[in-house]
């Protein structure tokens, strides 16, 4: 392997364990403001010492990360659709390669939408992705996209990873599955899992155990950290298993622990000021703006991110 492309491979799976931490904060790019990643500086600021990577697209990049971190970046360089357009899965290229340098990625990534309607345009970009990353140096990372059609059992990843694959793609990036094994083992790179829609702290750190028992080098993670209560404790924990090899009671146990920590601080830190120092403005002095004035934004003006969001 040329020195740059393992060099910047090495930089997200590190090569001491072959383990990859990768915070996912892409979300915007079909989901628009999602919840709790509405503002994603203030989101990725406490997060970013505690991952290996953060996969992102540009804009976030260049306006919610520092340039003066040292986390390695892996760009998504794919996009086109929306939540409430017609079809998720027309993505075409949207970043190009000299924009990929400039922004330093370590790696480029990109979805494919096997068995969709586009799954020929996506594939077709991923091998077209891979040749001209490949002047560079720049691995390219393929997420197999679900629509809402498609299972998420062994049986299709196992053939999403491999085309995947066999377009060149350097790191897979996918889902957990019941017989993971068989989707590792059929794919020839390395796989990352993604976290999928947010579930209860112990069963997200339960799903990271088993992707790495069941030959994930990591965790690609998006939601079940930034939508906990305790990112940090989340992120931290996540961590105890995929680097310091933690069973699921043990990150758990870890989690309660930096979230009790959390809550213990924030007591005995600030003075209540509702109660002793100061009137309660929300109760006395100004209309309940959440529950009158404006509408949940939540609940209600934002489309379905059930159906496709996996
Ligand atoms: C969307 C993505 C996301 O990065 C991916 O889904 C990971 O985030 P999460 O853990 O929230 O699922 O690639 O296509």
């Amino acid at each position: 392997m040329e020195w740059g492309l393992e060099n910047r491979i090495a930089s997200i799976i590190k090569p001491n364990n072959n383990r990859a931490l990768m915070l996912a904060v892409d979300h915007g790019y079909f989901l628009g403001p999602t919840e709790k990643l509405e503002n994603p500086k203030k989101v990725i600021a406490p997060l970013l010492k505690h991952c290996d990577s953060l996969m992102l697209t540009r804009g976030v990049q260049r306006t919610s990360v520092s340039a003066t971190t040292s986390t390695p970046m892996v760009l998504r360089v794919s996009g086109g659709s929306s939540i409430i357009g017609d079809d998720l899965s027309q993505e075409d290229i949207t970043v190009s390669i000299e924009e990929a340098l400039r922004l330093n990625a370590s790696a480029l990534a990109m979805s494919i939408f096997v068995g969709s309607k586009y799954e020929y345009q996506t594939i077709v970009n991923l091998g077209k992705l891979v040749n001209e990353a490949a002047k560079y140096g720049l691995p390219v990372l393929a997420v197999t996209a679900v629509g809402k059609e498609l299972g998420k059992d062994a049986r299709y990843l196992s053939l999403a990873c491999r085309v995947a694959a066999e377009q060149g793609a350097h790191i897979v990036k996918t889902y957990y599955c019941e017989n993971f094994e068989k989707v590792v083992q059929s794919c020839p790179v390395p796989i990352i899992v993604a976290g999928g829609k947010k579930i209860p702290e112990r069963d997200a750190l339960q799903l990271t155990f088993n992707a790495i028992k069941g030959g994930a080098v990591g965790v690609d993670m998006g939601r079940n950290i930034w939508q906990s209560d305790n990112p940090v404790a989340m992120i931290k924990a996540v961590r105890s298993i995929v680097h310091g090899n933690s069973n699921v009671d043990q990150a758990f146990k870890l989690y309660k622990k930096l979230s009790s920590g959390k809550k213990q601080k924030n007591k005995s830190n600030k003075p209540n000021q509702n109660k002793s120092n100061k009137p309660n403005q929300n109760k006395s002095n100004k209309p309940n703006q959440n529950k009158s004035n404006k509408p949940n934004q939540n609940k209600s003006n934002k489309p379905n991110q059930n159906k496709s969001s996996n």
